[in-house]
């Protein structure tokens, strides 16, 4: 193989005519035409076109005709100008082809799970293989097969773009990178630790870091002015669809700052990773308080791409007939909405009583909504009758509503119930009245986030304990003055997705002792925990001030990705599972036993945890064990469906099926006692049989099993996931 001749296949190009060239790679397809096989070939810069003609060499040709897609070739042969018309413009080389004289095949493949060819070969032709359309379980299973396809590569070539950027700007900015360790302490940011079980101290655990915040922390004590890293972090926590139990940050700390260098520096970074995807950003970006962001959207990560900004209506309908408006603000609580512009045509009553009042808006976790729209005679709905004309008036001018628009409203004696609820009644508003603009990226910090809050009834930090508070003389017995303090913190959030977060931190250690305390640690906890961390401070400690940017989440951003699963190379599913590696794994017996550790049951253990961190734990019901499956189960079914399976197939299938039961176990402990019957988790199509269409018997009958029917369709509760 002689890799120093070899051309690129994707940059093959019409000036190389007459040219002979050695191309290695992958088939991405292969058309047979008789006389003539044309196969596309691929490598890490594209797709050639080779033509297999026996008026150049005949034994190549037939050699040709074995060839398969994804066998791995090397093929030396001369370019030749298309002949026009036949020219394929999906391809960077669609005017030429070469013409093959002389072939090796390198690596045969066996039938693939899916199809890798993302460009069809004849123009016009569909595309045939979208990763869209694939399970993502079969992609995750076969990473490595998924990895060929040029949209996932590119993925993965962008990030390093992105990672590129990052340390170039940061190199002129004189940080530099240090890598602190894998193997640590706990490093508290809310989620659950990973732990990993010491042979040499047995009966001990290393943590994995949740984030490198106490060590670049001490890199500031140690003199080092300005680190970074682009670095994993750890977290077993519940999975969303934007989170993964190990991710990338691009961790960094400076010291003698405030936080104005680190918006000026984070902007400058970000700006220039947007630049990646081709997104223009403005600076600077603009600033909003936690307080502004949960007052206006009911948030403090607001997607500001759409306005449907809230406004406060309790002074104005305090005094109205209308009872529930009445009551709550004569109780102290209060009355909010927001107005939609324009939409008056496209919400019927119907839509906006029976749907969003009854049923949308109490999924979303509120108790009811009243609405009005703004027509020519003024605002109408089922109950202004209970509202005075100087009050609907006043209304009007408080949302500044005009002729067509609606106007949605919640009440509540908790404020913070109305703006949670009013945001997510918010994002369905614009999701599904397609409100929210494509293409669009709004940046902004949010600033004086409270320093505490309540976690189970217990005082927890927001960020983390050691954020700068506001100010420092509070009294950390005193839970409401602790509940009132704000951070020196900021979140960068763009199109309601927090993308980082960071803040001004603590460098005394009388104040850290104190947070520590307010926290409600005890002091022999804090001397275990963080007693080298406070040693630390107490020897010399700048002040210092820092953030960490999700790069997954960015880059999946930047990319246009659907999920960040899509911007990592090899992630886990959404049950924290490797389809591809299979972990988690079993351990070897002896490996424990050297570790020092006892499995209690591993079919009860794996449940339990599971349980608690599951979004199917429900109450005290217990999964039921995993079951489990024997091999000879799994000849006998192989045997009845004729499938001769190899050992390893046999044992991967025996896995498998015991992960199916397990989950099977879970959702049979789903506690759905009051759970109304929903749902789907793919976008909503509706799909009838063709021999059903039509005639009103079928469909009749399918709608007899509809809890709830609309027209001559089921009616289901829109979900939204959080
Ligand atoms: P924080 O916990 O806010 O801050 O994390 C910083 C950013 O990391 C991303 N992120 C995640 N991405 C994918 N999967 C996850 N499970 C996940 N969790 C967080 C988010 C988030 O904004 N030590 C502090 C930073 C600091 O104070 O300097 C920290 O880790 O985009």
């Amino acid at each position: 193989m002689d890799w120093r001749q070899r051309t690129y296949c994707g940059r093959v190009r019409p000036t190389d005519a007459g040219r002979e060239v050695l191309l290695m790679g992958w088939v991405d397809a292969v058309r047979d035409h008789g006389s003539l096989i044309f196969v596309h070939l691929r490598d890490v810069s594209g797709i050639v076109q080779l033509v297999f003609d026996p008026a150049v060499d005949a034994r190549v040709r037939s050699a040709a005709l074995g060839l398969r897609e994804e066998f791995v070739i090397q093929v030396r042969g001369k370019v030749r100008e298309r002949t026009a018309g036949t020219e394929n413009p999906n391809l960077e080389t669609g005017d030429v082809e070469v013409y093959v004289s002389e072939m090796e095949i390198l690596a045969k493949a066996e039938t693939l799970p899916f199809k890798i060819s993302e460009k069809a070969m004849v123009f016009g032709e569909a595309l045939q293989a979208n990763p869209e359309n694939v399970d993502e379980e079969l992609r995750l299973r076969f990473r490595y097969l998924d990895i060929r396809r040029p949209s996932v590569q590119a993925n993965l070539r962008g990030r390093y773009e992105m990672m590129k950027r990052i340390r170039q700007t940061l190199d002129t900015r004189q940080f530099v990178e240090v890598e602190t360790p894998i193997l640590t302490r706990s490093t508290p940011e809310g989620a659950r630790d990973y732990l990993v079980p010491s042979r040499i101290h047995q009966g001990r655990f290393y943590a994995l870091p949740q984030s490198p915040q106490l060590f670049k922390q001490l890199l500031m004590m140690g003199g080092m002015d300005r680190y970074f890293q682009i670095t994993r972090c750890f977290r077993d926590e519940d999975l969303r669809p934007n989170r993964q139990p190990e991710f990338t940050q691009l961790d960094l700390e400076a010291s003698f700052v405030d936080e104005e260098f680190i918006h000026d520096l984070v902007e400058e970074i970000t700006v220039r990773i947007f630049e990646v995807g081709g997104i223009t950003l403005e600076r600077p970006f603009p600033r909003m308080t936690y307080d502004q962001a949960m007052e206006s959207y009911g948030t403090d990560r607001p997607d500001l791409r759409f306005a449907l900004e809230f406004q406060d209506v309790t002074d104005v309908v305090s005094g109205t007939s209308y009872t529930i408006f009445r009551s709550i603000a004569g109780k102290g609580g209060c009355i909010k909405g927001f107005r939609i512009p324009g939409a008056a045509d496209r919400m019927s009553k119907n839509l906006l009583q029976n749907e969003y009042a009854m049923k949308i808006v109490p999924s979303l976790g509120g108790k009811g909504m009243t609405w009005m729209k703004h027509t020519e005679g003024g605002l109408q709905s089922n109950i202004v009758r209970f509202f005075s004309e100087a009050e609907l008036e006043a209304l009007i001018r408080r949302f500044g509503t005009r002729e067509g628009d609606v106007l949605m409203m919640v009440a509540d004696l908790s404020r913070h119930e109305v703006n949670t609820v009013l945001g997510r009644l918010r994002l369905h508003v614009a999701e599904h009245l397609s409100l929210v603009p494509d293409g669009r990226y709004c940046p902004v910090w949010v600033t004086d986030f409270p320093l505490f809050e309540l976690k189970d009834e217990r005082i927890s930090s927001m960020h983390h304990p050691f954020t700068m508070p506001g100010r420092e003389d509070f009294d950390p017995e005193d839970r409401q003055e602790l509940l009132s303090l704000r951070a020196r913190a900021y979140d960068l959030v763009v199109n309601g997705e927090e993308l980082g977060g960071g803040s001004v931190r603590i460098h005394r250690p009388d104040l850290q002792r104190r947070v520590f305390r307010a926290l409600g640690l005890e002091p022999a906890e804090v001397e275990d925990k963080f007693g080298f961390f406070l040693e630390a401070l107490g020897l010399g400690a700048p002040p210092h001030a820092g953030l960490a940017l999700g790069l997954d989440r960015m880059a999946a951003m930047v990319l246009g990705a659907r999920s960040i699963r899509e911007v990592i190379a090899f992630p886990k599913n959404r049950r924290a599972f490797c389809p591809l590696t299979r972990a988690p794994a079993d351990a070897d017996p002896e490996h424990l036993q050297e570790l020092g550790i006892r499995v209690s049951d591993a079919g009860d253990a794996e449940a339990g945890a599971r349980g608690k961190t599951s979004p199917f734990a429900s109450g005290d019901r217990k999964p039921k064990p995993r079951k489990k499956v024997s091999m000879a189960r799994v000849r006998q079914v192989a045997k009845l469906a004729r499938l001769s399976l190899r050992e390893e197939e046999m044992e991967a299938i025996r896995r498998d099926l015991e992960q199916v039961l397990g989950y099977v176990d879970q959702l049979a402990a789903l506690d759905t006692e009051g759970v109304p019957p929903m749902s789907h988790v793919l976008p909503v199509t509706n799909v009838w049989r063709e021999d059903g269409e039509g005639s009103a018997g079928p469909v009749e009958e399918i709608l007899s099993n509809a809890p709830e029917r609309n027209g001559r369709f089921f009616q289901v509760p829109k979900i939204l996931e959080g």
